[in-house]
């Protein structure tokens, strides 16, 4: 679906941009408009370190809930808005910060080195001894330290996935993308069909079913590489719909194809989607929904964001 933009919308939100000193940060999931206006556009990883080296006053940030806390979290001073606060994530839904603190304490004797997905609360953060993106997960758990087990939060697919990748056992908790676990073996297989010729690239966050038809796994943004260094000429994405956005704009000349899940034929993660341009203006002009934090959170969960992007530098 093609959004109509109301004449004069984005010419308000440059002028809205510069008159609040604002940053627009985007995620490869937002919307075409969203992604074209924005500053920078990337995966959690580049957002993370693109939020803490901004000397903008605002960081209006076109994502979901967790990326602008990490922002807020590693720029504490600077206004982070949100379009739309109600962008979650199912992910972060998976693993309330209670039930995380009460698992642990239970198995205290254990010891465990909790690594934490970044697509997780505040409050989980602070519970983690070090946070990982899809970008740099097998390295955070390669740099782990080897006398203690590993409880990996809270994406049991990208948990399977690094441990494939490094050898190294962890417990993984129980949480998955919805929108991820929507691509099925079938529906890999029926596009490819179609499409022999293309190469299928895929995000951790999918089954096990769906990574093994895969010729790469990675995040978002190492898709983009991936992509524009690969021979082939046409590719199978099987992540979120925006993405192809992204990558029609950045790898010009190659094919770009829309990895059906098993009932649509593309995959929309509607707390991305939730962010639109009107909401982004209504949120620079208003410097409303912001994100806000305790303190004490935000001290605690920012050491373990600061050792990942230490690991990944
Ligand atoms: P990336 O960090 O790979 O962009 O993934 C973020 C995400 O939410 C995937 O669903
Ligand atoms: Fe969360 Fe999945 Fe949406 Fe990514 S695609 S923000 S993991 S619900």
């Amino acid at each position: 679906m093609v959004a109509t933009v109301t004449p004069g919308l984005v010419d308000e939100i440059l002028r809205l941009k510069k008159e609040r000193r604002a940053v627009i940060l985007a995620h490869n999931y937002q919307s075409r408009e969203l992604q074209e206006i924005a500053d920078f556009v990337g995966d959690s990883l580049g957002l993370a370190y693109q939020a803490q080296k901004t000397d903008a006053e605002v960081i209006a940030f076109c994502g979901v809930h967790f990326m602008a806390e990490t922002a807020k979290i590693l720029n504490p001073t600077r206004t982070v808005v949100l379009p739309d606060a109600n962008a979650g994530c199912s992910l972060e839904q998976s693993c309330p910060a209670d039930q995380l603190e009460s698992y642990l304490k239970l198995h205290a004797a254990r010891n465990f080195y909790v690594v934490a997905y970044i697509n997780c609360s505040a409050r989980v953060k602070a519970l983690a001894d070090c946070i990982c993106t899809s970008g740099n997960a097998p390295a955070v758990v390669r740099a782990a330290p080897a006398d203690r087990p590993i409880l990996f939060v809270p994406d049991q697919n990208l948990g399977a996935w690094v441990m494939e990748q490094t050898g190294r056992p962890m417990e993984l908790w129980k949480g998955s993308c919805y929108v991820h676990v929507e691509f099925t073996r079938d529906s890999i297989e029926a596009i490819r069909r179609e499409y022999p010729d293309a190469a299928v690239v895929a995000h951790p966050e999918c089954t096990y079913a769906v990574r093994l038809l895969a010729d790469e796994v990675c995040s978002t943004e190492k898709m983009v590489h991936y992509c524009r260094q690969s021979p082939a000429k046409a590719f199978i994405i099987v992540t979120e719909s925006g993405m192809l956005h992204r990558l029609r704009r950045e790898v010009p000349g190659k094919e770009f194809i829309a990895g059906p899940t098993g009932h649509c034929a593309c995959a929309d993660c509607r707390y991305m989607k939730l962010n639109t341009l009107q909401k982004l203006h209504d949120a620079l002009r208003d410097l409303t929904p912001q994100v806000q934090l305790p303190e004490d959170i935000i001290e605690r969960a920012k050491r373990p964001i600061l050792r990942m992007l230490e690991i990944s530098r």
